[in-house]
């Protein structure tokens, strides 16, 4: 589609931004609480917050504590919650068990937030790094980062979690075949509503850094996560996973990261129109937040511009630490 348009100065552009109701008029695109996925940090304890250096604002809570968070996010509409642990570095093994205990730290606080505060939607994460001896996400054989090993396994937390009440299963794994095995037991299973977002085109990217240190995987990682991560050159790679991901039974899928892969976003969303987010990692928060700590950005505007951009991009959501406080703005108007 191209707009027709008259010659200057029968054609002014800036006839239509001179006032701000010409420009809420012909804005394109909109910014409103129904976007956002709020990610939180779980830990174990009572009545306790645990301030995350790398990430001002934001906090490890105990189960308690975070009840009150989503009542909070709830009331100020963020549709949305997604649960990260923070796990006791004695739980973790080789072989990652804890990550399918009924009575871990994530599915814990998944039933204590269903029961609370029934109508926010829980979203989880299925992969073994917080529970891994070895920081990665997969199960380590000989050096190897074994795949269909670590798939039975994912399937096996999938399950745990959504018998423990998850609405959105998060797999960020990205070991090859997983979204299959996991609609399949999920059917098998009875839980027929459960969504699965795909963490689909997931980056090896640098930009994790602050999240690692959120959920203590970084002192244990060795290595990267090169072998199973999308390389960061790569663009067709990308679309053939989501549409690998679509076919094995993805409800939604996702970018990740958010802000320098919205060429990804786009595409994705031309090429599926699929419900598509994208993931405002932690590092992009980091950023965002020490600029305007030092004065450098307005962090009220960097903030609310960087997550119109997603939305332009094609996004139908995202995943950001800002969400509570987005929402606080965007209501303010
Ligand atoms: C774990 C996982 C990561 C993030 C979400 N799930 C880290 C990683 O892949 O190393 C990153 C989120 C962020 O940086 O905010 N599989």
């Amino acid at each position: 589609m191209r707009p027709i348009q008259a010659p200057f100065p029968a054609t002014r552009f800036r006839r239509t931004r001179a006032s701000g109701a010409l420009r809420a008029l012909t804005r394109e695109t909109t910014l409103t609480v129904d976007d956002f996925i709020w990610p939180v940090f779980v830990r174990d304890g009572e009545n306790t917050v645990e301030p995350i250096a790398s990430m001002p604002g934001v906090n490890r809570l105990s189960i308690d504590r975070l009840v009150e968070a989503a009542a909070e996010a709830h009331a100020l509409g963020i549709p949305a919650i997604c649960l990260f642990p923070y796990t006791d570095p004695a739980l973790k093994t080789e072989l990652c068990e804890e990550a399918w205990n009924p009575e871990n730290l994530s599915n814990r606080a998944i039933r204590a937030i269903k029961a609370a505060v029934p109508d926010i939607a829980v979203m989880t994460d299925i992969a073994l790094d917080p529970y891994n001896a070895n920081g990665h996400d997969g199960i380590v054989r000989n050096g190897e980062i074994v795949n269909d090993e670590t798939v039975e396994a994912l399937v096996k937390m999938a399950l745990a979690q959504a018998e423990a009440g998850a609405d959105i299963l998060g797999p960020s794994d990205m070991m090859d075949g997983r979204i299959g095995a996991i609609r399949t037991a999920l059917e098998a299973a009875g839980h027929r509503n459960v969504t699965i977002l795909s963490y689909a085109a997931k980056y090896a990217s640098s930009f994790y850094g602050p999240f690692r240190d959120a959920v203590g995987a970084s002192g244990a990682l060795k290595g990267d996560k090169k072998t199973y991560q999308m390389d960061p050159g790569n663009s067709d790679e990308a679309l053939r996973l989501i549409e690998r991901d679509l076919r094995e039974g993805a409800d939604m899928v996702m970018v990740k990261p958010g802000m320098a892969y919205l060429d990804i976003c786009r595409r994705v969303k031309d090429a599926f129109g699929v419900p598509t987010y994208a993931y405002q990692v932690s590092g992009e928060y980091a950023m965002l937040c020490g600029a305007a700590e030092r004065g450098w950005l307005d962090g009220d505007k960097v903030m609310l511009e960087s997550l119109m951009a997603f939305k332009r991009a094609g996004c139908d959501g995202i995943l950001t630490y800002f969400a509570p406080k987005a929402a606080r703005l965007l209501r303010q108007g």
